[in-house]
């Protein structure tokens, strides 16, 4: 049994909680939060688990193995640091921290004390994702071209991040993921903030990567429709992933080609201005087998505290995705 505790139990951190009180193979020794409310509200939900207001009250159990942290991310860095230097192996929500020198030395800590330090991001347990990126290594979309993603809404405001580090991390995170993580060559950021001053409501992020490959991320908290769609277009088909839509994938046999013109001695030698085909073929809408991400994640999680898996998710992921974020100041 390994033997958890839980930081942060606010919006999103119930979720977490909800999947590692499922899990057989671990078993809750506290859930810490600063909050009375949220403690009184968990212990609501799991009259057994005990709950305590500070992290080190949960770093203190006898026994304990592992934190799984759900705080503000401007906290992340000192929880995760504490949590380690103490002897726990942790999985701290995204993004990792909120600068490349934070993460930085969380990787050394953690190598230092061989203990597992990795980032809740998400999408990558998905199973959708999953399928893109396996299309994509299989080869069946051809070469890469280029990447977009939105995620808006008029949707839940933050005061600590602005909307790039609220929600971009899950972007960034799947593109890198998709594109086999790799260093971007340029990164130009637009955003601005409308609702409070500094903090940035929508933001249009451009990366261009090697090979000819651009990616595009559009997040907003300030728009009139719910979107969560990445569209990848390849060099032989293109792909609409959208998290909204029952059909969440949709792959498109479409694409452009020059048209080849029999020259003297081969084809396209006649000088003449290209002519081009049009290729708008089926429609493909696989069934992807679901199962929750979280769950997914927290037995990936498990697995690498056991030995059984390499950390998809741990500081040489994570600090790709807080360089990008963290490229150009706002
Ligand atoms: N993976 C996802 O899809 C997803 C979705 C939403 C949020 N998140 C992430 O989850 C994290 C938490 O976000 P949220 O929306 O739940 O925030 P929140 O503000 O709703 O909740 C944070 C909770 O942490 C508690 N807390 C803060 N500092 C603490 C400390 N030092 N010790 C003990 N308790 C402390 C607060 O009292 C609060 O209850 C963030 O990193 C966010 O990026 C991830």
């Amino acid at each position: 049994m390994i033997q958890i505790a839980q930081i942060g139990v606010g919006y999103w951190g119930p979720n977490l909680l909800r999947n590692l009180m499922a899990e057989r193979r671990c078993r809750m020794l506290a859930v810490a939060d600063a909050s009375e409310e949220r403690r009184e509200f968990i212990r609501g939900l799991y009259p057994g688990v005990q709950t305590v207001a500070t992290a080190e009250e949960a770093f203190a159990c006898p026994g304990l193995d592992a934190v799984v942290i759900a705080t503000p991310a401007r906290t992340h860095h000192a929880l995760v640091m504490a949590a380690l230097r103490a002897g726990k192996h942790v999985l701290v929500e995204k993004p990792m921290a909120t600068s490349v020198g934070e993460v930085d030395e969380i990787a050394a800590l953690a190598q230092r004390k061989n203990l597992v330090a990795m980032v809740g991001h998400t999408f990558l347990f998905n199973p959708v994702v999953r399928y893109l990126k396996n299309l994509i290594d299989s080869g069946e979309l051809g070469q890469i071209r280029y990447i977009y993603s939105q995620r808006l809404n008029l949707g839940r405001i933050r005061s600590d991040v602005d909307a790039l580090w609220n929600l971009a991390p899950h972007d960034i995170s799947i593109i890198q993921y998709l594109l086999g993580d790799p260093e971007p060559l340029a990164i130009r950021r637009t955003g601005m903030d409308f609702i409070q001053p500094g903090i940035d409501d929508v933001v249009f992020l451009d990366i261009t990567y090697p090979d000819k490959v651009l990616a595009h991320v559009h997040v907003s908290w300030l728009d009139p429709h719910k979107v969560r769609c990445l569209t990848v277009v390849g060099s032989k088909k293109m792909v609409v992933y959208d998290d909204v839509a029952d059909n969440k994938i949709a792959i498109y046999d479409k694409g452009i080609e020059p048209k080849a013109i029999l020259g003297e001695r081969m084809d396209y030698d006649q000088g003449l201005p290209p002519t081009f085909v049009h290729r708008s073929g089926e429609v493909r809408l696989p069934a992807i087998p679901w199962k929750e991400p979280l769950k997914n994640e927290i037995e990936h999680f498990l697995d690498c505290i056991e030995g059984k898996a390499i950390c998809l998710t741990g500081p040489g992921h994570a600090r790709k995705v807080v360089e990008i974020l963290a490229s150009q100041p706002h």
